[in-house]
């Protein structure tokens, strides 16, 4: 089954076909945007990206805290994309949105089933239902009961969507779909699980993705999230760790840490320690799961996040975790514009996920 929500921003069902969008994902490090084109024979093509940088402390776990910093930045990476698209799919971090499967009878009428939802959203959601904005999903019949269907709904505050919105209107684009982050890895990954052996079937399979100040883990088996956590972990303790051991800028550091020429003992007292540091909260995190789930094993890690650029990162994690490790890679398979250098891609793959999930929002079908 797949997970497929969107808070249509624009009020629901008022999209028969999801127009061309650009996928724009703002997080704590930049705000990036990524642009699909349906190649045909069921292949994509990555046409343009551009991930633009953010002031320091603009966006803090998953909020935006400075409005005007992010609608700047914004701004500038629309216009280095180049693109003539003007919808865009943006996400909220899954600590924002409270989702919940209901079941309800089957064969109810759009109105009933709204109203429906209202109610049961009623009882599980700590504010007021205005000022939240709500949405659901039908997701099929219900395992359970044979008159039954499955709705997904999903909340979330109302000034966390309309930040965002307000971020794409000021660049002059319009945010006609707002997804979970935690949805847009996944359906990113449905993509790198062709690359996989068997398809990924019936496999246990981590996606970790290790950004700025978080560890996002998402664990999926057959297409279902089975396990979702947040670690307080990224690669800005990397950066500060090199500010204070070499006595620099925070912006030097975050360049030196990319483009190296950090003196010789960088890498066996700064950068081995974090190495190992991150492989010992993945393992971590999987202690959780086994201990929370009837789950006692993961097949493979993939290793999402700008800090998997890191050399043997894949290693490291593999060796502390004794599950196989590899770099996850949106793009692999599908075309590349000739507009784009492959090996800047292959830099940057792992740390556009979500922005390539929200992308492929484009193709669903309606
Ligand atoms: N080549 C590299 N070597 C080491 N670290 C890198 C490299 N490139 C990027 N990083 C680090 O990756 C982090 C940014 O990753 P990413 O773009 O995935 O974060 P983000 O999505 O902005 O953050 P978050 O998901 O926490 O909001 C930064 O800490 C950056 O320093
Ligand atoms: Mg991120």
């Amino acid at each position: 089954m797949k997970f497929d929500i969107k808070f249509d921003a624009i009020g629901r069902f008022l999209q028969p076909k999801t127009p061309p969008l650009i996928g724009v994902d703002i997080s704590s490090s930049a705000v990036k945007f990524v642009e699909l084109e349906d190649a045909g024979k069921g292949r994509y093509r990555i046409e343009r990206y551009v991930i633009e940088p953010l002031q320091k402390d603009a966006v803090v776990d998953g909020n935006i805290v400075n409005l005007d910093q992010v609608s700047d930045s914004f701004k500038r990476g629309w216009k280095k994309l180049n693109s003539r698209v003007r919808n865009v799919a943006l996400a909220l971090p899954a600590a924002a949105v409270i989702t919940k499967k209901i079941s309800v009878p089957a064969g109810q009428r759009e109105d009933e089933l709204e109203l429906q939802v209202e109610t049961e959203a009623n009882q599980y959601i700590p504010f007021a239902l205005e000022e939240v904005n709500l949405d659901f999903q039908v997701l099929g019949p219900s395992p359970t009961s044979a008159d039954d269907v499955e709705v997904l709904i999903a909340a979330s505050r109302k000034e966390k969507i309309e930040d965002r919105v307000a971020a794409a209107e000021a660049a002059g684009l319009k945010a006609i779909v707002v997804d979970i982050e935690s949805y847009a890895t996944q359906a990113a990954f449905e993509l790198i699980a062709r690359e996989l052996p068997e398809g990924g079937v019936d496999q246990t399979i981590a996606i970790v993705d290790v950004g700025t100040s978080m560890m996002n883990v998402n664990i999926l088996r057959n297409g279902e999230s089975v396990y979702l956590r947040e670690q307080p972990f990224g690669g800005q303790q990397l950066t500060q760790e090199i500010q204070r051991h070499f006595g620099l800028t925070p912006e030097e550091a975050e360049i030196a840490k990319r483009n190296g020429g950090l003196p010789e003992n960088y890498e066996s007292e700064v950068l081995q320690p974090f190495m190992d540091n991150l492989a010992l909260e993945v393992a971590r995190v999987l202690q959780f799961f086994y201990t929370s789930t009837q789950y006692s094993s993961v097949d493979r890690i993939l290793l999402a996040g700008g800090c998997a650029a890191i050399p043997d990162l894949d290693g490291a994690v593999s060796r502390r975790t004794q599950v196989s490790t590899v770099v996850a890679n949106p793009f692999s398979q599908m075309d590349v514009s000739s507009k784009i250098r492959p090996r800047q891609l292959q830099l940057d793959a792992p740390s556009l996920l979500v922005a390539c999930g929200l992308a492929l929002r484009r193709f669903d079908p309606s």
